[in-house]
């Protein structure tokens, strides 16, 4: 059997070999329709991406004239050091996003293709939920990897990585209500043949 390795180094490699830069063609597109729903009623946000890779919807978010703070945070040392270097004007912190917090809570956490490479992410769910956001704050985050997407199953063995948490649409729900999170609500988007889509889930801390 092929030795696994950790997410956080698989995604160190990919800077190193340059396909980092794929993250932002693929995900474009789920999380333009991410943003759009988070953003459209807000006069003004700061904002978290959760696991940013390189930076790109750090930088795309802060571009928005209602954004006032944009952070990314991501484990990877790579990631983080290739969006230093694009990026002077906003902050980027590399660390695991179970043993950080910000100095001051947000308006907005994003996370895309990021929670289910922890081996319990009901634990960063709450752990956004008490020390990342504001009350009337919301997250939201997209997901590949799940149940009803049978397609995605082989994942874990085609990319050799060793924490890939398989869940349904609903155990993702449960655990954004078990954190207490309301307004609890998800969907998919991009759907195609033999491809249920991103799944959205997302909820507000009132
Ligand atoms: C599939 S990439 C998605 C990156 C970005 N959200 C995007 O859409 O381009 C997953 C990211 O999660 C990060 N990651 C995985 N586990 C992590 C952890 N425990 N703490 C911090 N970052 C982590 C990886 O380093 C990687 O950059």
């Amino acid at each position: 059997m092929k030795l696994k390795k950790s997410p956080i180094d698989v995604f160190d490699n990919w800077v190193k070999i340059g396909k980092d830069d794929g993250l932002e063609k693929n995900h474009a597109s789920a999380v333009g329709k991410m943003v759009e729903y988070s953003i459209s009623s807000l006069d003004q946000f700061s904002f978290i991406d959760a696991g940013c890779g390189n930076g790109w919807l750090v930088r795309n978010m802060s571009n928005d004239s209602r954004c006032i703070k944009s952070i990314g945070i991501d484990g990877s040392k790579r990631m983080i050091e290739k969006a230093k270097k694009l990026d002077k004007k906003n902050e980027y912190v590399c660390s695991d996003l179970l043993d950080w917090k910000p100095s001051e809570k947000v308006d907005l956490v994003m996370s895309m293709e990021v929670l289910y490479y922890f081996e319990n992410p009901k634990k960063l769910i709450h752990h956004i939920y008490e020390n990342w956001i504001t009350k009337n704050s919301r997250l939201i985050i997209g997901i590949d990897y799940y149940k009803e997407n049978v397609n995605s199953h082989s994942w874990p063995e085609d990319t050799g990585i060793s924490i890939m948490r398989l869940f349904s649409e609903n155990e993702w729900k449960q655990m954004f209500l078990n954190s207490n999170f309301k307004n609890v609500y998800s969907w998919k988007v991009n759907q195609k043949k033999d491809w249920e889509g991103t799944l959205i889930v997302t909820g507000e801390k009132l």
